[in-house]
């Protein structure tokens, strides 16, 4: 199926925190920082003509030493857990493909922090 883009600080994405623009490098007109904390998120909307095995590329930016955990959420139910890496700086933006299994129509693609480190800085997905 085509790819389709979806920054992070455009509806109908949704970032339980603030829409920053410290960091350079970023797409779009800023990314989620989302907070820091568990039950934070970002979550992407996107539909698939059918059934079937699609590719969520995330991009991000981890400035910390340590990775930073998330639960991957389909419609509402946890689908795989996440791990995304420090990136060098906050300015270190890099993408990573997960692949997750989608219905036919519209689906929410939720990414939620498992611990109070909260996620990376979020700029956007193609799904
Ligand atoms: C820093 C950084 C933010 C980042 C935050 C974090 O404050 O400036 O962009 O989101 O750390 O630890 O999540």
């Amino acid at each position: 199926a085509a790819t389709a883009h979806y920054e992070a600080e455009s509806a109908p994405a949704v970032c339980t925190g603030t829409i920053d623009t410290n960091w350079p490098g970023y797409s779009g007109s800023g990314f989620c920082n989302g907070e820091n904390a568990t039950g934070a998120h970002v979550e992407f909307t996107a539909s698939a003509a059918v059934a079937g095995t699609a590719t969520v590329s995330v991009r991000f930016a981890n400035g910390t030493a340590t990775s930073r955990g998330a639960d991957l959420l389909v419609n509402g139910t946890k689908v795989q857990s996440v791990s995304f890496e420090p990136t060098g700086a906050w300015s270190g933006w890099v993408s990573k493909a997960l692949t997750v299994s989608l219905p036919a129509g519209t689906s929410t693609i939720r990414l939620s922090p498992t611990s109070s480190g909260g996620l990376p800085n979020i700029d956007y997905a193609d799904i």
